[in-house]
């Protein structure tokens, strides 16, 4: 049976011939249809156009009331499995401790490495499961989520066995990151390579053996993994079919983005501290890159230059980083309203950003991202609003009125 959106004010990110990805001034170009209605057939967009959709006898009509409709957010960064919650950690930041103090005293990562430990599999479900329906609830239909807090092969294969059920179990579409490169556990403080070869030789074939990423991830930055022990990684992860996906320059110029540009990344996130340099050698790749505002905005760390690398020429997708420690919000109305206030990106820019390009960032342009026909029917209907940019704008209050997923209306929360 059809389902026949009508009465939509405004049809956004249309496409007649889909690209993989938006850059520069492109990204403030949104094609859109007014009054318009767009058809669902088995999950996908099978038509949209202006003016009044010819009905069929069967048809199931949903009247989107003068709301807009546009494509459902592509998360293509988060850490939603987590155990337990890290509220407490915040407290010392109040008190003045840095993220890195904290995370060299055994909080931070290691902290939620720790909980989630001692936490069984189903349980790790039961508590991230309420994560993943919020954010359908919020409007996101496509996510990308990572590994990172086990530090270990038992416990990262158990966080990605609980991504991949949460791909299973819900209408989200996931894609998974293997990132045991989080953090060095506390028994490899003295001996980092130790933990690399661990990497390399254990985990890597044990994720791949049971095909449970998509992508390998390294937090390359100060303190953290070096660029040489980044390579070893990404090549190790290469050899089994992992695309590189990195954590990089959030914390100081760390030479992650020329080591991720190197290896091929799909993206290289992040990117708190970029200059001429990582910019010529972004321009001369295909690799997204991808900001996350809502890190800086918690940790009250300096923003990412969206508008420097936009001018520049880039594409530039935005992600929420849901994450316990630096971002504990998969909220990404709340991504773009950052977009406009801190990033001085413009809303069609913004737009651009959350969904096709985020789309890129995870390798599902192809299904999700635009209204195209053939694409996979995942999108917002907006409550009425007198423009698009009133979405970003009007922060702290959401403008979503109905989620469909995969062709199928979404319960409200
Ligand atoms: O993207 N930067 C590294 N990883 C996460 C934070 C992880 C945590 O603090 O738990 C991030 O910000
Ligand atoms: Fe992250």
């Amino acid at each position: 049976m059809r389902l026949v959106l009508i009465h939509i004010d405004r049809l956004l990110m249309v496409e007649k011939s889909p690209r993989e990805m938006v850059a520069g001034t492109e990204m403030e170009q949104v094609d859109s249809l007014k009054a318009a209605w767009l058809v669902i057939e088995d999950g996908l967009i099978t038509g949209f156009g202006e003016g009044e959709p010819t009905l069929q006898k069967d048809d199931e009509v949903l009247d989107c009331g003068g709301g807009m409709v546009m494509p459902a957010f592509c998360d293509s960064h988060t850490h939603l499995v987590y155990a337990g919650s890290r509220e407490k950690e915040y407290e010392d930041k109040i008190r003045g401790m840095s993220y890195e103090e904290i995370a060299r005293r055994g909080g931070g990562i290691l902290n939620s490495a720790a909980l989630l430990s001692a936490t069984s599999e189903q349980e790790l479900f039961e508590q991230s499961l309420p994560r993943a329906i919020e954010i359908i609830a919020s409007g996101t239909g496509a996510v990308e989520i990572k590994s990172g807090y086990g530090l270990n092969t038992r416990d990262e294969v158990k966080m990605l066995r609980v991504i991949r059920r949460l791909g299973e179990e819900t209408a989200l579409t996931v894609k998974s990151t293997f990132l045991g490169a989080h953090a060095f556990p506390g028994a490899y403080k003295s001996n980092p390579d130790r933990y690399v070869k661990l990497v390399v030789e254990e985990m890597i074939p044990a994720v791949a053996s049971e095909q449970l990423a998509d992508y390998i991830d390294v937090f390359c930055d100060r303190g953290f993994f070096t660029v040489e022990q980044t390579r070893t990684i990404l090549e190790a992860g290469a050899g089994y079919g992992l695309v590189p996906k990195i954590h990089a320059n959030e914390l100081d110029f760390s030479g992650g983005v020329q080591v991720g540009v190197a290896c091929g990344a799909r993206s290289v996130d992040h990117l708190e501290f970029v200059g001429e340099e990582e910019i010529r050698v972004l321009k001369k790749s295909r690799t997204m890159p991808t900001l996350l505002p809502g890190a800086s905005l918690f940790l009250g760390m300096s923003y990412a230059p969206a508008r420097k690398l936009i001018d520049a020429g880039l594409p530039v997708a935005l992600a929420s980083d849901y994450n316990p420690g630096s971002s504990p919000s998969g909220n990404m109305e709340l991504v773009m309203s950052l977009g406009i206030m801190q990033l001085r990106m413009l809303p069609h820019e913004v737009l651009n950003a959350v969904t096709l390009n985020g789309a890129y960032a995870m390798g599902v342009e192809k299904t999700h991202g635009s209204v195209a026909v053939g694409k996979t029917a995942s999108l917002i209907i907006t409550k009425p609003m007198p423009s698009f940019g009133f979405m970003p704008y009007a922060y702290g209050t959401s403008q979503i009125g109905k989620i469909i997923l995969n062709g199928k209306i979404m319960p409200a929360l």
